[in-house]
């Protein structure tokens, strides 16, 4: 069942979500040359305190960091170590906060100083993608249709979009029905409503979709080494445009 939330509950999403928004433009600050992914995740889980939340990965099915780091050809769930960023390096930093009963969920990649032509154009695609996918979060349309404006735009820029990741429902818990998969043909699934919840989240890769997990038993990395993009959005769908969580306006 895909839960409708309710205007005072999606109050207190709202700040979930803004206390994501606030964690992921103070990291883009700290992104540099040198700092390590251990580093980042202090960084993120003390502001994350500080906001008045509390971190939703730690602990969620034994992961044992407050934030993912995702270097390079790590799509997801990377966990952070005492590895350095280097000049040229593109980072996935995925974070979740959980407050006052509620849970918001974003990520972002960014670059480390100078990135190649191509890692510059995956992050904007993917970006791209996201805010397609999100523009089709209005009621009335099907869920498959946000799937398919996903792959469509990452497919036509000559990337590929992962299959064993996928977007969620969220809210009370940090994954709630429904799953939002990045691929697929439109019109299917079930019709979107009013105060539906998600967080969508594209992961799109330079190369092949395919991905394995690491002897971590966390990251995953793409199966052919290339480049790998991670953008994450928490969106109430309403009638007209859905409003984004995770953005600071
Ligand atoms: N955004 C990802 C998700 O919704 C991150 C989860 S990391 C985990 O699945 F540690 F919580 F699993
Ligand atoms: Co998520």
């Amino acid at each position: 069942m895909i839960l409708i939330k309710s205007a005072g509950e999606i109050e207190i999403m709202a700040s979930a979500g803004r206390i994501c928004a606030l964690a992921l433009e103070a990291v883009k600050g700290i992104i540099a040359p040198g700092i390590s992914t251990k580093e980042i995740e202090k960084f993120a889980h003390d502001l994350i305190k500080k906001e008045g939340g509390q971190p939703a990965f730690l602990g969620y099915r034994g992961y044992p960091a407050a934030v993912c780091v995702s270097i390079n050809e790590q799509v997801v769930h990377g966990i952070p170590t005492g590895r350095k960023l280097r000049e040229g390096d593109i980072a996935s930093v995925d974070l979740g906060v959980y407050y006052k009963g509620f849970y918001g969920d974003a990520a972002k990649t960014f670059a480390v100083g100078e990135v190649s032509p191509e890692a510059r154009k995956l992050m904007r695609v993917t970006e791209e993608s996201l805010d397609l996918g999100i523009s089709r979060a209005v009621a009335g349309a099907r869920l498959s249709d946000i799937s398919h404006a996903i792959q469509t735009h990452a497919e036509e820029n000559g990337f590929s979009v992962v299959r064993s990741f996928v977007g969620h429902g969220i809210g009370r818990a940090l994954h709630e029905e429904p799953q939002v998969p990045n691929f697929g043909p439109p019109g299917k699934g079930p019709r979107l409503l009013r105060g539906m919840a998600l967080a969508i989240e594209p992961m799109v890769n330079a190369g092949s979709w395919k991905v394995r997990v690491l002897g971590d038993g966390w990251t995953a990395v793409t199966e052919d080494g290339r480049l790998s993009a991670h953008y994450e959005h928490t969106v109430i769908v309403d009638e007209g445009q859905p409003s984004v969580l995770t953005r600071l306006s």
